[in-house]
């Protein structure tokens, strides 16, 4: 039985345990997080789950409980200051824990990121990339059908489109650049880009070399007027100063192994006003196309204009409206690919195996993420391999540590 602390305890963690309620070699025994968020404790009785043990220290926690793993799921400005107590502790051999997994993404910069591997692979831990996207059932089960009938007889795919857009994050502190490092981009654009190089890649391979990054960054919809004040009161952020981008596009070309081009494109929105957070992917090859789009579901429900009920997330996540004909999503943990992610990981964990999907990926979205805002501020394709990037840091983190 793996025994798992989770670091950390809003949105994400109540999706990952979710997701632990489906597996039965590891239980999720202690959560440590400045702020008890009784919604988690909460979800772990309704799950049938045991309570897990609560701490406000860190140190406490890894001192005081016997942890095989943990999960990070603390906000983008506390990952490197996490990381260094845990690896202190283990190396100070107060802490029994051997395996890390992290949430997208890895840190707010390239140079925070690295230093989480290096301190992650200084106390010899083995590493997981949280990315949830490439382990939806859809995106594996379309990567593999895509590669195994259509690339087998028609060639290799050589366009990936993925999209994450909603109306914008649930916490104030991603609205903050200074905090967060970025906006949609960095948010979201972590995944989007992720999966597309996922269902590029060839099958249980990582045989791609991205060589250039193209990006475009506006601030469409947070700078306007009434949502400037919306957000004053909501983040305590002036988006009329120092915004944070709410779209991006981004193109990453690759070279495959055998020299050829393939590209993907990402879109993200933190400005979609639809019923709520869409995923979308595309894959196109020689003679042959997958899509995927979780708008789409197999269930609708209709609710006329008498029922006027309270605003909620019970249909789908970042749910825009409760009335009309929405889409709802049976068990998102599913959807998402949380709870196969999840499994993957503790299954790998469990092996003193290092996951498929680990901090070596984590540090190349995050290396393909600075060149796009590079590409963004200097309005051209950024060149890859570029040194530069290991101290580059978004435009509005540094217009924001400016302004504040
Ligand atoms: N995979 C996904 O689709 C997905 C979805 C949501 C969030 N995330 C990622 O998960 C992370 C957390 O996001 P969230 O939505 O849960 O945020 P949130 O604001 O809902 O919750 C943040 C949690 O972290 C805790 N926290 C704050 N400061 C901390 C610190 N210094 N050390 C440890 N914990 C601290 C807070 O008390 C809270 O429990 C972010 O990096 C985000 O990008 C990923």
């Amino acid at each position: 039985m793996l025994r798992v602390g989770f670091v950390g305890s809003g949105f994400v963690a109540k999706f990952h345990m979710r997701a632990f309620a489906s597996i039965r070699n590891a239980v999720v025994s202690a959560v440590y997080s400045p702020h008890r968020r009784e919604d988690l404790f909460a979800l772990a009785s309704e799950l049938g789950l045991p309570q897990p043990n609560y701490y406000s220290d860190l140190r406490e926690m890894l001192s005081k409980e016997h942890l095989d793993a943990l999960w990070i799921l603390a906000p983008n400005f506390a990952r490197v200051d996490v990381t260094k107590i845990v690896v202190e502790e283990v190396l100070q051999g107060r802490a029994t824990v051997k395996a890390v997994a992290y949430e997208k993404p890895l840190a707010r910069n390239l140079y925070e990121a690295k230093q989480i591997v290096e301190l992650v692979k200084k106390a010899g831990l083995l590493h997981g990339y949280l990315e949830n996207q490439v382990f939806m059932p859809s995106v594996v089960r379309g990567k593999e059908i895509a590669w195994r009938r259509g690339a087998a007889i028609a060639g290799r795919p050589y366009l990936a489109r993925a999209a994450e857009e909603h109306g914008g994050p649930h916490s104030p502190w991603f609205w903050d650049p200074k905090l967060s490092g970025g906006g949609v981009l960095l948010d979201m654009g972590c995944h989007s880009i992720e999966a597309g190089r996922y269902l590029l890649t060839k099958l249980g391979e990582k045989d791609l070399k991205p060589v250039e990054v193209y990006a475009e960054v506006y601030t469409l919809k947070w700078s306007r007027g009434d949502y400037v004040e919306k957000l004053k009161k909501f983040a305590g952020v002036d988006y009329s100063k120092a915004p944070a981008e709410d779209y991006a596009r981004t193109i990453v070309r690759y070279e495959t192994s055998d020299g050829q081009i393939v590209v993907s494109e990402s879109s993200n929105a933190w400005c979609f006003v639809g019923p709520g957070l869409r995923l979308t992917f595309e894959l196109f090859g020689p003679e042959y196309y997958m899509q995927i789009n979780t708008l789409q579901p197999e269930l609708f429900i209709f609710f006329s204009r008498e029922v006027k009920g309270p605003a909620g997330e019970d249909l789908v996540e970042k749910q825009a409206a409760e009335q009309g004909l929405m889409p709802a999503i049976p068990d998102e943990a599913i959807t998402y690919g949380y709870v196969a992610e999840d499994k993957h990981m503790v299954e790998a964990f469990s092996k003193e195996m290092l996951p498929r999907e680990n901090l070596e990926d984590a540090l190349l979205v995050m290396e393909l993420l600075m060149a796009a805002y590079k590409s963004a501020e200097l309005r051209k394709p950024a060149k890859l391999p570029d040194p530069s990037l290991d101290e580059y840091k978004p435009l509005p983190h540094r217009a924001a540590l400016v302004t504040k």
